[in-house]
């Protein structure tokens, strides 16, 4: 089997999806590999490194695409400017493709029309459950990993003062006061971040469990005021709150607010837009200098007026709405990421070649194009087939 790694194409995105070391890995399990030169160089893999592990480098996309029989990609398939064609157009009958497809949003739908249509069998990352065999294939979870990190890091730039309690010459200055809301993945590494940075930290969740893991990494909890009944769903997850329990929320993060000098929100119920839980009022209460980090802006953002994609400074409180934070720290990113795909392309492998078990939960759930048919039900939901 032949694998083939394209360089992304998205602006801005530095990840890859292999490394040199997940090349060779593949190399040892008796496949070939095709890495187009320079796909790895913004995340500081060469291709010269490539070339060393077992890959065959090669230059033009179309080609890489018309010889693979499965394609390993961090973003979904967009039109590339330099070919004048989208990436679908130089994909074949019967290949395979794994990569972020968020194949519901609808954004997407064309590009999965086109998918089903071209005979391509589609595996998506972000459909992969989150359950405990499933785990070193999740890579949602390891981007949300580096949100969290990344997001903390940013906030701490954004600061005009020290993050840790330091004690000078000239007397002692407080640490700073770091909010989580929504400590789920991206949350929970958050207050370890910030934890580590010397901050004061604090959670807010609806979950108990949530909270109970917050407690573990020594932060103080903020009570929501929601029942768990109400806050919890099916396998674990959050549920959609109703307007009048999140405007209960609002009241009591209100009360707290003032003090926070970082408030990283990564508030989401799986499928749903982001809860509104921060005003614009609010934000005019908020400390003069102190810093929002809304990871949650894919869904619509927790915070009224983050906007979308960049950094601004609102009622003298800097909000951070920039997407693709893992993109920003693309060596670990990708790092997570190729290992994470390698693992989900050992568990589809039978004999060195895949063959999807369909009866299989993990291979159901990412499912979205086969047999020029969209299987994925999110995505048929959507499109309202
Ligand atoms: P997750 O599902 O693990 O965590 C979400 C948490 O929010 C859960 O703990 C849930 O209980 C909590 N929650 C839900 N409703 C709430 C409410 N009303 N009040 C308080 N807490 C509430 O999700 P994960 O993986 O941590 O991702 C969080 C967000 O970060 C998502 O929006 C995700 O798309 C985003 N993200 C953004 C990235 C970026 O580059 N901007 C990269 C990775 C993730």
């Amino acid at each position: 089997m032949i694998i083939g790694i394209p360089k992304e194409i998205m602006q801005g995105e530095a990840r890859v999806a292999a490394t040199p070391e997940t090349v060779e890995k593949f190399k040892k399990a008796g496949l070939t590999v095709l890495v187009e030169s320079g796909a790895g160089e913004k995340s500081h893999y060469y291709d010269t490194q490539y070339e060393e592990k077992g890959a065959e480098l090669v230059y033009d996309p179309q080609d890489l695409y018309m010889r693979a029989d499965l394609i390993l990609k961090v973003k979904e398939p967009l039109f590339n400017e330099k070919k004048y064609k989208h990436e679908v157009e130089m994909m074949h009958e019967g290949q395979h493709l794994i990569t972020f497809i968020h194949p519901a949003s609808p954004v997407n739908h064309d590009m999965v029309r086109k998918l089903a249509s071209a005979g391509v069998t589609s595996l998506t990352l972000d459909g992969i459950p989150r359950i405990s065999r499933a785990q070193n294939m999740d890579a949602l979870t390891s981007m949300s990993t580096c949100a969290g990190y990344k997001g903390i890091i940013m906030a701490a730039n954004d600061l005009t003062f020290f993050m840790p309690q330091m004690f000078t010459a000239v007397g002692m200055l407080k640490p700073a006061n770091v909010l989580v809301v929504g400590v789920g993945v991206a949350g929970l590494q958050a207050l370890a971040t910030a934890k580590r940075l010397g901050a004061v930290t604090y959670a807010m969740d609806i979950r108990p469990d949530a909270i109970e893991q917050s407690k573990s990494l020594g932060a103080k909890v903020i009570d929501t005021g929601v029942p768990a009944e109400i806050a919890v769903g099916e396998g674990g997850y959050a549920k959609k709150l109703s307007d009048e329990w999140i405007l209960k929320e609002r009241e009591e993060l209100k009360k707290v607010i003032k003090n926070m000098d970082i408030i990283f929100l990564s508030a989401l119920v799986p499928g749903k837009v982001a809860p509104i839980l921060i005003t614009e009022e609010m934000v005019k209460d908020m400390k003069n200098g102190s810093v929002i980090v809304d990871v949650s802006i894919d869904q619509g953002g927790n915070c009224e007026i983050t906007p979308p994609g960049v950094k601004e400074v609102k009622h003298n409180v800097t909000i951070n709405g920039i997407k693709n934070l893992p993109g920003l720290i693309p060596t670990s990113s990708t790092w997570m990421f190729a290992n994470n795909v390698f693992n989900l392309v050992t568990y589809l492998l039978k004999d060195g070649e895949i063959k999807l078990d369909m009866d299989d939960d993990i291979t159901k759930s990412i499912l979205v194009t086969h047999n020029n048919e969209i299987v994925h039900e999110g995505a048929r939901e959507a499109m309202g087939i």
